[in-house]
């Protein structure tokens, strides 16, 4: 059992009895000081979870001693104590910091209660932090090669701006990662990071989602719905697969972000918006222009700066350090031995899912390696996933091709019955949602060209 540390600074000698008797009894471990110039000693000796300190006390003033804890530790916890208890020194308190404020002659159930919170939120606290640093630790940029340093050093030099960017990379390379670093270290990162798959957005629900609805705007709309870009105002908007929206979507973007302005479907208040805006995509956007799939004046206001993420074929020097990474976040706290051979092979595969690939490798190898310590010659076994080419031989190919026709026309023909409405279409063939989105995305089927708007 974890010990839970209470110290108690009061000038009474017999509330520190009283409270020690009832703290103890209540297997707290307790250790209690009669003036504020000792109990901050002993807050470094004890290191208590939480301090009951006393407002009044004849050598020290109770709120300058929390003043005190809190310049040195502002993480701790501190109960005030008084018998004199006004609201203003109450608030005065809580604005210093502390927890909370008890009135003497103390109720010990209502401390107990109090006593309880306050170890609630520390646990809450404590258990954010390891959050925060899993994520933290989870979204570092890793590589040393050259492009990685010079991507990084991009990075570095945009975060802080204020300028737009476009990430342009093949599939799994890191652009998203990308983004978010970019808004961690720029001013905004105390607000929000929105990301919004551009693909992903039937024609129908385009300006609910991206600019929200009023309750009652039209049928089914319950509540009032605040959309993507309200969401990220003062932050970073992420438009990720930016490449694959349809026109509709591309000139209500165009729209919003050249106005600077939105209103809610069914609204009448305009918003104004402070947005940074990041954008993705795998698809070279000029080339999009050129076939006509992509407005190049969203291009032109979206494209400040423009930043490509190399393909990890193009830095296998980073697949050693990367491997590392992974394997502590897959089985953390095993040793890591590195044998040259897995390594070799790992360098040589040319990863066409990139970084994601490689990622999904070493979480795989994580299992299959059963807990024990990784043995390197045994993954060196493990033949890293081979590409759809590599799987099939010239025959293969052209059944898949032919698996592949089959399905897209299937796709189609239930799309049309069903009006272009993809959820339907989803339920009638039996799959999930976002998998059809992806077949429809790889077919390049238009929605629109099915019935749906
Ligand atoms: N340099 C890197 N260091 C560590 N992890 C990385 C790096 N780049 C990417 N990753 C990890 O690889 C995975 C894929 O990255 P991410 O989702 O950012 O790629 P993406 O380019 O947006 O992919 P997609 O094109 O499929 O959307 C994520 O789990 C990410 O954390
Ligand atoms: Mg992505």
């Amino acid at each position: 059992m974890v010990l839970k540390k209470i110290l108690v600074i009061d000038d009474e000698e017999n509330i520190l009895e009283s409270l020690k008797g009832v703290l103890e009894d209540e297997q707290f471990v307790v250790e209690t000081t009669k003036s504020g110039s000792q109990g901050l000693l002993k807050i470094k000796k004890f290191q208590p979870d939480i301090v009951l300190l006393d407002i009044w006390m004849p050598e020290d003033d109770g709120l300058q001693v929390l003043e005190k804890i809190k310049r040195t530790l502002p993480e701790q916890i501190v109960i005030m104590m008084s018998g004199h208890g006004t609201v203003e020194t109450a608030v005065k308190a809580i604005k210093l910091g502390a927890f909370d404020f008890i009135e003497k002659p103390i109720h010990f159930d209502k401390l107990l209660v109090m006593l309880e919170h306050a170890f609630e939120m520390k646990a809450l606290k404590s258990e954010n932090k390891i959050l925060r640093d899993a994520i933290e630790e989870d979204e570092q940029l890793i590589g040393t090669s050259l492009p990685m340093v010079r991507l990084k050093q991009l990075v570095q030099i945009t975060a802080p701006s204020n300028g737009w960017v476009v990430i342009q990379g093949e599939n799994g390379t890191g652009k998203e990662l990308i983004a978010k670093t970019l808004h961690r270290e720029s001013p905004r990162a105390k607000e929000r990071f929105v990301a919004v798959n551009c693909a992903a957005i039937p024609d129908e629900l385009i300006e609910s989602e991206l600019f929200g609805h009023e309750k009652g705007s039209f049928t089914g709309a319950h509540e009032r719905k605040i959309g993507k870009f309200e969401l990220a105002n003062g932050g970073t908007l992420f438009l990720d697969e930016v490449g694959d929206m349809g026109s509709k979507m591309q000139s209500k973007i165009l729209r919003a972000l050249e106005e600077c302005v939105i209103q809610r479907v069914g609204g009448q208040d305009l918003i104004e918006l402070d947005l940074r805006v990041v954008a993705a995509t795998n698809k070279d956007l000029k080339r999009e222009i050129k076939l006509g799939h992509f407005r190049e004046d969203l291009f032109y206001r979206l494209n400040v700066i423009p930043i490509t993420v190399p393909t990890l074929r193009e830095r296998r020097e980073d697949i050693p350090l990367l491997v590392e990474h992974f394997i502590k976040r897959f089985s953390p706290g095993k040793p890591f031995p590195m044998a040259k051979n897995a390594l070799s092979v790992l360098q040589s595969y040319p990863w066409p899912g990139n970084i994601r690939e490689l990622k999904n490798w070493v979480e795989r190898a994580c299992i299959l390696s059963g807990g024990d310590v990784l043995n390197w010659s045994e993954i060196a076994n493990f033949d890293p996933e081979p590409t759809a080419e590599e799987a099939t031989g010239p025959e293969d190919k052209n059944l898949r091709e032919a698996k592949a026709g089959f399905e897209k026309q299937f796709i189609l023909k239930v799309l049309s019955e069903n009006g272009g409405n993809i959820s339907k279409t989803a339920q009638h063939i039996g799959i999930e949602r976002s998998h059809l989105h992806k077949k429809i995305k790889a077919y390049g089927i238009d929605v629109s060209d099915q019935g749906g708007n």
